[in-house]
């Protein structure tokens, strides 16, 4: 057995709180904190309501909670004890100033970085979770080597690449984990150390190691590729509405290219979450800054197209609803960016209701784990609406349902039912292709799927 290691990780947020768990799980040997300035997210880690809605992380949670992975508010003393540090705060785009609406904000990280600064008091590893601009690594070395002689900080890369909803699987069976380090005989040192902790249950070799700016750059275009797929369906979607062709065909017939492959061909409203759109934008404003401007619009690009998904969406409920949609009662099924989360950053949700609301349609929100940020996000855009945990009740004299996110109960409910309470003609506009079109037609709903003719009865 290894020798025991003091782990820290600072930010205990969808990132540091599910890898922390699956590190404490399979180290049993290593101690791990996760610390936060949250002082109501700590204490949500270390009851029964964790707090984010994560399928199996309880679980995981719970196997190690209080035996070697501890949830804390004290940054200092986690820092002074330390002998790796992840961090995993959070990268948000940067809202004022130069790089607005593109630029990360690394105000959070460099904030940590003076904290590690101040704090440390051996030898440390600091290892970038978060999402970071090409050579953030630099600007981390650079305050950290300023002020402490005595102390060596390194620095590597190992960018996360889990997504939500299946965080604990992903974690558990990663693709790849990306390590990225300097070509020192320390930098060496400090990648084998972070290498070891994963190879404590992920095979070795689907441990990759880089250099820092590869594996930096890696994260940023790895979610540009998964976003750009997205974006190119959607495209095509457009298209079919147009020409009578189905997206779900088209898509079928595509994945079947190995060369191209099935996954994440699903046409939707748009794509949502945290990360994508400001990845993308980070991605546009590096390029920028090199003076890549075509590279940085090719990019940009990705980021339009999923803008003119989610307005499209609307547009098309307008058209579909006799232009106008004032005084409507919309149901609006799922405000999470995806299902099996109660996440609604950057959801296409928002910018859904939004537009629905300046049509001065009423809303009725409904989502089985995330109507609480729906309701906080709607609140600070001052979009009016309702919100209704049940389904079915959402619907009830409702013109039409927004089918926004893809849980799979709203593939189990009783849709005839549904019909009977709503005011008619009955709109269902399906944001996510997930329910059957032609039996809700038959039930007698007017369908609007994405990209794919729709099943009327007017
Ligand atoms: P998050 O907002 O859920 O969590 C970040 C946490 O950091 C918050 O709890 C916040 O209070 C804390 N924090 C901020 N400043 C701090 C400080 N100075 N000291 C201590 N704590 C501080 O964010 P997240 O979704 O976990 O994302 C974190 C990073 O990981 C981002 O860079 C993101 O791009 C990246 N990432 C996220 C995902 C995802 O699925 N959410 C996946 C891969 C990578
Ligand atoms: C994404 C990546 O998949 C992760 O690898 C990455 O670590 C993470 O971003 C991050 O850096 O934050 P996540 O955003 O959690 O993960 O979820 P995804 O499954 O990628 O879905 C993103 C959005 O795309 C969702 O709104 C989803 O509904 C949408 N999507 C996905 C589609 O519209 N069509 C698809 O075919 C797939």
């Amino acid at each position: 057995m290894s020798k025991s290691l003091s782990i820290l990780c600072i930010g205990a947020g969808y990132v540091g709180g599910p890898t922390m768990a699956m590190i404490a799980r399979h180290c049993p040997e290593h101690r791990v904190t996760v610390v936060d300035i949250d002082a109501a997210r700590i204490r949500a880690w270390q009851s029964d309501v964790l707090p984010i809605y994560e399928p199996g992380l309880k679980e995981v949670v719970q196997a190690s909670l209080g035996r070697n992975l501890f949830f804390s508010t004290d940054i200092a003393g986690g820092i002074a004890q330390a002998d790796i540090i992840f961090v995993s705060v959070s990268t948000p785009t940067k809202l004022f100033g130069e790089g607005a609406g593109r630029a990360a904000d690394l105000q959070y990280w460099e904030r940590t970085a003076r904290e590690i600064l101040t704090h440390a008091t051996k030898d440390v590893v600091v290892v970038e979770k978060s999402t970071l601009p090409v050579r953030t690594a630099e600007a981390m070395e650079r305050i950290l080597r300023a002020g402490r002689p005595g102390i060596h900080f390194e620095v590597v890369s190992n960018p996360e690449f889990l997504a939500e909803g299946t965080a604990v699987h992903d974690l558990l069976s990663p693709d790849r984990v990306l390590i990225g380090g300097h070509d020192t005989a320390a930098g060496r040192q400090a990648v084998a150390a972070i290498a070891d902790l994963y190879a404590h249950w992920v095979p070795r070799d689907r441990i990759l190691t880089t250099s820092l700016w590869s594996s930096e750059l890696s994260k940023l275009a790895a979610n540009a590729f998964l976003a750009q797929r997205i974006s190119s369906i959607n495209s095509l979607s457009a298209l079919c509405e147009r020409t009578e062709a189905d997206i779900t065909e088209v898509a079928r017939a595509i994945g079947m290219d190995r060369r191209i492959g099935p996954r994440f061909l699903n046409a939707s409203v748009g794509f949502g979450g945290s990360c994508f759109r400001k990845d993308i934008l980070n991605l546009v404003y590096l390029c920028e800054h090199y003076g890549l401007h075509e590279v940085a619009a090719y990019w940009e690009q990705v980021v339009r197209m999923n803008d003119y998904q989610e307005d499209r969406f609307v547009h098309r409920m307008i058209t579909a609803m006799f232009n106008t949609i004032a005084g409507k009662r919309i149901a609006v099924f799922g405000f999470a960016f995806k299902a099996d989360t109660g996440d609604t950053r950057e959801s296409p949700a928002i910018r859904v209701c939004e537009r629905l609301a300046q049509e001065r349609a009423q809303l009725v929100v409904t989502d089985p784990q995330a109507l609480d940020n729906a309701r906080q996000e709607l609140a600070a855009r001052q979009v009016p609406a309702e919100f209704e945990a049940d389904p079915c009740e959402a619907a009830r004299g409702a013109h039409a349902i927004a089918v926004l996110t893809e849980w799979a109960e709203y593939e189990k409910l009783d849709y005839r039912r549904i019909f009977a309470d709503m005011t008619k003609p009955a709109f269902l506009f399906d944001g996510r292709n997930r329910l059957n079109h032609p039996e809700l037609h038959a039930i007698g709903f007017n369908v609007y799927p994405i990209g794919k003719p729709p099943l009327t009865h007017l």
